[in-house]
């Protein structure tokens, strides 16, 4: 897949703000800080068409790109950030979960988990919310530069048994070195098709 144009398009908090049920739509979740908007930017080969920072929580706002004209990469903000007070933390998941589980032309979630960090109950949550939802999702192990070969190796074989899923469905990613990039592009490349 050859993404030639990306461009931003708004952001949202509520589905009143989200933009027009006209394409279809690939959406990125995943932890604060596990490199959601680094993944987005290196797909669409830009260096900050999405802001990217080491500190985490940096994306607080459902943000919708447009790309090609024909489908939209949806940042959404990251969850599972201890030092947010609860309150913002629940209002985060509210959002999230109404972007989810109401968008008509979301055709399938990329779930990022940082491939140094065992997948916690908040993945299986998420991986068995999708599920019943209807909801295709891939897995992409974000930050594999931080890792040897035989780490990474060693790494993915313990995510996957850790989720009860095949290694062939984790899809190990280096947003530094761009490996995994075409695997990732050539994995969504089935939802953007038109609805
Ligand atoms: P929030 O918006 O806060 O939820 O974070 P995010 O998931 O969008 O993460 P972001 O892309 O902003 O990246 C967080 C930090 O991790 C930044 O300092 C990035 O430079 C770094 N980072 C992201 N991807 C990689 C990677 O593949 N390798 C390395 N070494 N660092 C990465
Ligand atoms: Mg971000």
């Amino acid at each position: 897949m050859i993404i030639r144009s990306a461009e931003f398009v708004k952001s949202a908090v509520k589905p009143e703000h989200y933009p027009p049920e006209d394409m279809p739509e690939i959406a990125f979740v995943g932890r604060s800080n596990v490199g959601k908007s680094s993944l987005i930017n290196t797909l669409v080969n830009r260096k900050s068409l999405v802001k990217t920072s080491s500190t985490p929580g940096r994306t607080q706002l459902i943000n919708f790109f447009n790309i090609n004209d024909s489908f939209m990469f949806v940042d959404l903000p990251g969850y599972g950030y201890a030092r947010v007070p609860q309150s913002v933390t629940k209002t985060w998941g509210t959002m999230i979960e109404t972007y989810l589980s109401t968008r008509r032309t979301l055709r399938g979630v990329v779930m990022l988990m940082d491939i140094r960090r065992e997948p916690g109950k908040d993945e299986d949550d998420l991986i068995a919310w999708f599920s019943s939802y209807g909801i295709p999702s891939i897995c992409v192990l974000t930050k594999a530069d931080k890792f040897s070969n035989q780490q990474r190796i060693a790494n993915h074989a313990r995510c996957a048994r850790s989720l009860g899923v095949d290694p062939s469905t984790l899809i190990p990613f280096s947003a530094k070195t761009r490996l995994g990039k075409e695997k990732v592009l050539g994995a969504i490349e089935p939802w953007t098709e038109r609805i």
